[in-house]
């Protein structure tokens, strides 16, 4: 009888176990999927605002170092934000506005207004970012760098 007393015992330990590893297991997945959450908050915060439409003359390069691109207006007043970072070493390019090139003074590939490669050792054009225009005001959104092999008319965003 005792003997039945004692593995009753052991199995309700067993099973109360159990449960506190079940539940410590719920209480680590859902630690693990707010965690994946709160980078998206942050990320949300990337948006960096450029100014207004009508800031930007057309067919001019503006950097903006801080976040990390060049927003470029287009001669047909669309948008294009380029990445700085040279897609061969990742140095910084910069912007000559006499010849209209982005140049890198790492190793002097060079790329057009767009970002496609002008002179190599650059193997790709320049990565972009999305940009977002809405109530008059240019947006970019440097959590997502979109990388290319070359300029297509879908990559400009008009007003
Ligand atoms: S890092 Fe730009 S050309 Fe090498």
């Amino acid at each position: 009888m005792a003997n039945i007393g004692r593995r009753n015992f052991v199995k309700r330990l067993w099973a109360a176990l159990g449960i506190i590893a079940g539940a410590e297991l719920l209480i680590a997945f859902s630690g693990f999927f707010s965690a994946k959450r709160k980078p998206l908050t942050s990320d949300s915060q990337k948006l960096v605002e450029a100014g207004k439409v009508s800031d930007f003359q057309m067919n001019s390069v503006f950097p903006f170092r801080s976040g990390k691109f060049f927003l470029v207006r287009l001669s047909d007043g669309g948008f294009m934000a380029v990445s700085l970072k040279c897609t061969h070493l990742g140095c910084s390019v910069i912007w000559n506005d006499e010849k209209k090139t982005f140049v890198c003074p790492c190793h002097a590939s060079s790329f057009d207004q767009v970002g496609q490669v002008i002179s190599p050792p650059a193997p790709r054009a320049l990565d972009t970012y999305p940009v977002i225009i809405g109530e008059g005001k240019v947006m970019v959104d440097i959590t997502k760098s979109v990388r290319r092999k070359q300029f297509e008319s879908s990559q400009v965003t008009y007003a």
